[in-house]
């Protein structure tokens, strides 16, 4: 059914599989430090071991190996290569990822890195981390270097992951590290990281011209509740904040006009002395779409954006979130209509339920249902022609979910946090590996 060069991949990130927090020579990143304060993570664990990925890498590839993936996306901890964040390279961080590109190829799979998966190191973060237009200069640095290590055997780069949650999640809502509540500093934030992607982008072409990057996005559909006015005006304003924040400058070099006017009715001329989102409308090669859930809104004149979210009944995962697998088709048309063309990754895919270990066996039907589901609905869209080229399930295993900590399970493996972090592949795994394997179709 699908192309056959598409890209069937899962995903990770380094803070929340590598663990080695404080070996070989790695900084200390915003994590680190957000999660070793007393009350920011639900269930009171860090990521200073997690699935121990620094160590079992081999072991993780295999697993790869085992799914018969060809693609797999990893983040770089931007710390372990630059431990105060700029200035002196850690050799033994950059040798880390040298050999995990080398085995990946080895064992014939695709890498498609990302630069900045929110393990900022902390050094920047003394000296106000993203709202300091140093950082952008520091990211370039550790940008410019990583292709130039690794751009002869990488092909795919994303600048950043999910701008809004390192923006308004991280400081404006302050769930994620560094734990700032502040939307000034957050729209600061959501500025100059943009501006990082452009200036990163234009680096990336001087650099390696045959080489491709993208960004990744989390979207989301956005729903009025009901076909009244104001609702309809309340999903408006809520989607410029949960998408076209991003997606307009990148592909625009402008921040939607409905949200910024509210902005500037509020803190004055509004971006004035920033530099200009104009440098953020960098062409580039593709954008990556993760996509989980969509957003149900109705007006509530309280709000800065006059709308509050509404839950609707419907099926939820572990996490709450609805399922509501029609939004992906909805995303991927929407994107190719409004901002393409250009090729689109489904980055991330995936949900945490609560699976459980009986017998050696972990029978996640649930999950199989969501992907299967999810699966067809971009199918639908390559219909209808969007040039989708790839997807990545997350997560390869369980790992550390941010502020859950290990308390929600999002793997394709069982991670057995009680017996030496072991590896176990959950029907789903086995499920898509057949899949992969052309032995099932989504209609079974
Ligand atoms: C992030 C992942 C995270 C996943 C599930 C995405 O927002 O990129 O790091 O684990 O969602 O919450």
């Amino acid at each position: 059914m699908f192309p056959g060069d598409f890209l069937w991949g899962v995903a990770t990130a380094s803070y929340q599989i590598e663990g080695a927090y404080n070996e070989d020579g790695k900084g200390e990143s915003i994590w680190d430090r957000f999660a070793h304060a007393p009350g920011k993570i639900k269930d009171g664990t860090t990521g200073d071991v997690a699935c121990d990925h620094y160590h079992r890498y081999r072991e993780d590839i295999a697993l790869l190996k085992e799914l018969g993936v060809n693609a797999y996306r990893f983040s770089v901890s931007w710390p372990r290569i630059f431990p105060c964040g700029k200035g002196e390279v850690n050799q033994k961080g950059l040798d880390f990822y040298d050999a995990l590109v080398d085995e990946l190829l080895k064992q014939g799979i695709k890498p498609l890195l990302t630069l900045y998966h929110w393990d900022l190191p902390q050094p920047l973060q003394f000296h106000g981390g993203w709202t300091n237009t140093d950082t952008v200069q520091a990211f370039l640095e550790y940008a410019m270097l990583l292709f130039k290590k690794l751009g002869d055997r990488v092909e795919l780069w994303a600048t950043f992951n999910e701008p809004w949650c390192i923006s308004f999640l991280a400081h404006e809502l302050g769930e994620h590290a560094p734990g700032i509540k502040d939307l000034r500093t957050a729209l600061q934030v959501a500025h100059n990281v943009l501006v990082a992607h452009g200036k990163a982008v234009k680096a990336f072409r001087s650099e390696n011209p045959s080489g491709k990057t993208g960004i990744v996005l989390n979207l989301y559909p956005v729903h009025p509740s009901s076909e009244s006015e104001q609702d309809k005006e309340a999903a408006i304003l809520s989607d410029c904040y949960r998408n076209r924040w991003f997606l307009d400058p990148v592909f625009k070099g402008e921040y939607p006009q409905e949200l910024l006017s509210v902005y500037q009715k509020l803190y004055g001329d509004f971006a004035k002395d920033y530099e200009s989102i104009q440098v953020a409308c960098e062409k580039i090669d593709f954008l990556g779409v993760n996509y989980y859930s969509r957003e149900v809104v109705s007006h509530d004149p309280k709000s800065i954006l006059k709308s509050k979210t509404v839950k609707v009944e419907a099926k939820r995962t572990d996490m709450g979130w609805e399922i509501y697998p029609q939004g992906i088709q909805e995303i991927l048309v929407r994107i190719n209509r409004e901002y393409g063309p250009i090729d689109l990754y489904v980055t991330e895919n995936g949900a945490a339920f609560k699976d459980e270990l009986k017998d050696g066996e972990i029978r996640d039907y649930e999950r199989i249902d969501f992907l299967k589901e999810h699966f067809k609905n971009t199918y639908y869209a390559i219909q209808q022609g969007v040039p989708v080229k790839g997807y990545f399930v997350w997560s390869l295993m369980d790992n550390f979910e941010w502020a859950h900590g290990y308390s929600k399970r999002f793997g394709l493996f069982y991670v057995d946090y009680n017996d030496n972090l072991k590896r176990i592949p959950k029907e789903s795994a086995r499920w898509f590996k057949k899949f992969l394997n052309n032995e099932i179709s989504l209609e079974e």
